[in-house]
């Protein structure tokens, strides 16, 4: 280790930045961030910094800097666009064995500014040892997106509970287990949901007397997305590296199903068309059960849960019974397919409305409200449409939609087996019959369709990108 990484207390301490220009201000905000107390010397300020002395919060003055001006500081930049000056400075401020920066010359630095991940109280530093600058800015983007914003919430709430909990569990192992169920359990989920109340209450249940012997379960629902594993939302990939029961069913791509916990039971429930693995009743039992005997479950779905997902029939029973859930959005397959096909599923020109529909087959009928979907200057979106292809074609052209109407069909959207049909509702059931589609598959009808032909960006790698297969085997379509 080149550097030793420091935590400083600098509230209310003296502070000096000598220079005006957007790295100074750069430099004084992280100061200012840290309760400093600031001067800038420079004969002129970027605007960021006249209005930081227009509200009070540092003092300015307009002169070049002066060799007395080191005095009283507790730590100083140098950032001035004369590398003499700055340097001048830097050996001033070393022989008075005050911490310096200098901006843009690691060689004078007694010290540097790291790049900071800022989740107040808790904040992550990044150094890449005077090296490389810009990789530790990386780093840290990485970091921004992996550390939830509540953590900081999360912190202030520990420290709260910190000598309560002290109290209570008097050996040191009981208070660490104490801390490992709270931060990475039902309370930690309750408040990087904001909702601080609830999480008060659980880490009171926590705290009782009979609470060893107690625990609480939770349901997370969580969508998917339509395949690609890159789709998939920063707290859904949070929660399934959490979760010890994964509750997943047909169209959930595998590579997303490896994200998941290595030691997380994995319970398969189904479902494809006319064969499910399990009733959906039963899954919503299955749910209940878990969660009762304590596990946090996965409950994960293809695309969004909430979009022909039945997801708001498990949450139901769920809220029924008391279990705390909660609902994680995913990419539903209409913007996912839209989206990786290039046709936009609504546009100025084309369409001001899309519609999303189920085209499932139920005795042999579609029962939907065909004049509705046959009106100009929309989108409608069939999913599991694929068997009914024939009776959607036939019912929309009843209802007045043009034969020459464009139509998509998307097969495995977002995945390196995605493959898209273009063609009207007078020609699509030839070219599908022809080269029968693997499912699953989504249909796009409307104007927007033409949009292909110039929109279109997605090349499916040959091979999936993340490893495992990224077949998301046919279910209903
Ligand atoms: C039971 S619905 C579930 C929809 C899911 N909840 C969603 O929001 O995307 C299953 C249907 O979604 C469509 N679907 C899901 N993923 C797809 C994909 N990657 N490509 C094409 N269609 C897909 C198909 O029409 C499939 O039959």
């Amino acid at each position: 280790m080149d550097l030793l990484p420091l935590f400083l207390e600098m509230r209310h301490r003296p502070c000096l930045v000598v220079g005006g220009g957007a790295t100074a201000a750069r430099k004084v905000s992280t100061l200012l961030r840290a309760g400093a107390t600031v001067t800038v010397i420079a004969p002129e300020l970027a605007p960021e910094l006249v209005r930081r002395v227009q509200a009070g919060e540092l003092v300015h003055q307009a002169r070049p800097f002066m060799t007395e001006d080191i005095q009283g500081q507790r730590l100083i930049i140098a950032a001035t666009n004369d590398r003499a000056v700055n340097r001048r400075i830097a050996e001033l401020a070393q022989a008075a064995d005050i911490p310096v920066n200098v901006v843009d010359d690691p060689e004078s630095c007694t010290f540097i500014l790291p790049s900071i991940v800022d989740r107040s109280p808790v904040t992550v530093a990044i150094s890449s040892g005077k090296t490389s600058p810009v990789l530790a800015r990386l780093l840290r983007t990485r970091l921004e997106a992996l550390i939830p914003a509540g953590y900081g919430r999360l912190a202030e709430l520990s420290g709260r509970y910190r000598d309560r909990v002290k109290e209570r569990f008097q050996e040191p192992a009981f208070r660490r287990r104490f801390w490992d169920r709270v931060l990475q359990g039902a309370v930690a989920e309750r408040v990087l949901a904001g909702q601080m109340q609830e999480a008060e209450a659980l880490i009171e249940q926590e705290l009782a007397p009979d609470a060893l012997e107690r625990d609480i379960g939770e349901v997370y629902l969580v969508g998917a997305g339509p395949g690609d594993p890159d789709l998939i939302t920063f707290r859904a990939l949070r929660l399934m590296q959490q979760a010890d029961v994964v509750v997943y069913d047909r169209l959930v791509a595998t590579p997303i199903l490896n994200m998941t916990r290595r030691d997380a039971q994995r319970i398969y429930v189904g479902k494809q068309r006319n064969h499910h693995a399990l009733r959906q009743e039963e899954i919503n039992r299955l749910l209940v059960d878990l969660a009762k005997d304590g596990h946090r479950v996965l409950r994960l779905k293809g695309g969004d849960p909430f979009i022909f997902g039945r997801g708001g029939e498990e949450i139901d029973t769920l809220a029924a019974e008391g279990i705390p859930f909660q609902v994680i959005p995913g990419i539903t397959a209409a913007s996912g397919c839209a989206a990786y096909a290039g046709i936009p599923l609504t546009h100025r020109d084309y369409a001001q409305s899309v519609i999303f529909v189920t085209g499932h087959l139920k005795d042999g009928t579609i029962d939907l409200n065909w004049p509705a979907l046959a009106q100009p200057h929309q989108t409608v979106v069939f999913y599991m449409g694929l068997a009914g292809l024939p009776i959607i074609v036939e019912r929309l052209m009843a209802h007045g939609v043009p034969p020459d109407m464009p139509i998509a069909l998307v097969q495995q959207g977002t995945t390196h087996l995605q493959k898209v049909y273009t063609g009207t509702l007078a020609t699509i059931w030839d070219q599908v019959a022809a080269d029968p589609p693997i499912p699953p598959t989504l249909l796009i009808v409307g104007e927007v369709v033409r949009l292909r032909d110039k929109l279109n960006w997605y090349q499916p790698p040959d091979e999936p990108v993340h490893g495992a297969t990224t077949e998301i085997l046919g279910s209903e379509s």
